[in-house]
């Protein structure tokens, strides 16, 4: 193994005695000038034996405190248990050397990324210590993670523009066909037919290509991100001229009731964006409710200040409630619900894209979504749209 011998005393053991002390000092003064670096001598079990104003430095321990201590103390707790300073020296004395890169303790108690040489030191073929250096390399290592990081970002962004533009050529085509489809169903159910199950068929066929037409319009707002187009509307209307999709979207096992306010002053809304939204929500509710329960889809004006920032003055919204006693959300499906293409159904069933699309919608329409959901106890997502004019001094 004597290739593996690092030159730990000073070169050439033939020198005058003078010479090597004056080596030696010479060595000992470079050391204690050293404060990048951590430079000690343990001895065989680990002990250490010497330290340099680098390690107090970057440790924070002073040499009188430090030295007869066990090197471990330097490791965090797992990697103490791990068995991780024992093996170190182990590697050191079989291989020569050990290099490694990890978490270390300061004095302080608080972390820094180490970089860390140990060599054996031999003596006439016998171990007498290691020499070891440590480098503080936590600034690397930081800087290294964020380039890490925004390279991540990065390649996500290019990658959601890449779906975002697949996703608009498609559910450009579909939404095409699915207009077909959805008038030719409404044409077939005006035809009345001798066989009950043709009713049947046709409805099934409806719910379909309503779900399909929420879909693309969803992907084009996601695709889009969300261009609106808005409009001046009163939301009754619209509320009731989609009742009936919205209806048969529950299907029967799901009592569906639609409590409009008595006059509701103007919104500016895309239209289209809001009958999908809704939709999402009557959609999201019925999910909810596998063996049946009620849906209300409330309208009423309120006066109230976005819970983005509530210190701000009230103003005038037209809120709609879509409300369900259905199984609700635990505290982790309602924290992530609004994200984007989170989902906790099946794959078919559910995008994730539905909540997204709904606060995404109400945000750019200049007003808000608020959340409200327990297990057990229903869910309530009300959307509030602002009132054109609607600020209490104008
Ligand atoms: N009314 C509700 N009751 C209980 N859980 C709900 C309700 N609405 C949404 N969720 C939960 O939030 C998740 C996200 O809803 P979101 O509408 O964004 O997507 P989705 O319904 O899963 O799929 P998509 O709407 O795109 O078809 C749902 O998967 C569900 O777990
Ligand atoms: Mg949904």
């Amino acid at each position: 193994m004597a290739d593996m011998i690092p030159a730990q005393a000073p070169r050439g053991g033939a020198v005058a005695t003078k010479g090597l002390d004056d080596e030696a000092r010479q060595l000992a003064l470079l050391i204690g000038g050293v404060t990048d670096y951590a430079i000690y001598m343990l001895d065989p079990n680990g002990y250490i034996r010497s330290w340099n104003p680098g390690g107090e430095r970057i440790k924070g321990y002073s040499e009188r405190e430090i030295v007869g201590q066990h090197f471990s103390r330097f490791y965090t707790r797992e990697d103490v248990e791990r068995g991780e300073p024992a093996r170190g020296l182990a590697t050191a004395r079989a291989q020569g050397k050990f290099e490694a890169e990890g978490w270390r303790v300061r004095k302080d108690g608080s972390r820094f990324r180490a970089s860390v040489v140990i060599d054996p030191i031999w003596q006439e073929g016998e171990l007498i210590g290691f020499a070891k250096v440590t480098r503080d390399v936590t600034e690397r290592y930081e800087a290294q993670q964020r380039l890490i990081d925004a390279q991540k970002a990065l390649v996500q962004s290019q990658k959601l523009e890449a779906i975002g533009k697949l996703t608009l050529g498609l559910a450009h085509d579909f939404n095409n066909l699915l207009t077909v489809i959805v008038n030719s169903l409404d044409l077939i159910t005006l035809k009345n037919s001798d066989d009950p199950r043709v009713q049947e068929w046709t409805e099934a066929a409806q719910r379909a290509a309503d779900r399909g037409t929420l879909l693309t319009r969803q992907l084009l707002a996601f695709a889009r991100g969300q261009n609106l187009a808005p409009e001046v509307h009163d939301i009754n209307d619209l509320l009731a001229r989609s009742a009936e999709m919205y209806r048969r979207a529950c299907g029967s096992a799901i009592q569906f009731r639609l409590e409009l306010a008595d006059a509701l002053p103007p919104v500016d809304v895309d239209m289209a964006q809001f009958e999908a939204g809704i939709l999402n929500l009557v959609a999201n509710s019925r999910d909810a409710m596998p063996t049946g329960g009620t849906i209300v889809v409330r309208s009423s004006t309120v006066e109230t200040a976005p819970p983005s920032a509530p210190e701000t003055t009230p103003r005038l919204y037209v809120a709609v409630d879509v409300i369900d006693d259905g199984h609700g959300m635990s505290m982790e499906v309602a924290d992530r619900a609004t994200e984007p293409f989170f989902t906790t159904k099946d794959v078919g069933r559910g995008s994730g894209l539905g909540l997204s699309q709904v606060f995404g919608f109400a945000a750019q329409s200049g007003g808000f979504a608020t959340l409200d959901s327990e297990p057990g106890r229903g869910t309530t997502v009300r959307v509030c749209l602002p009132v054109i004019g609607g600020r209490p001094n104008g």
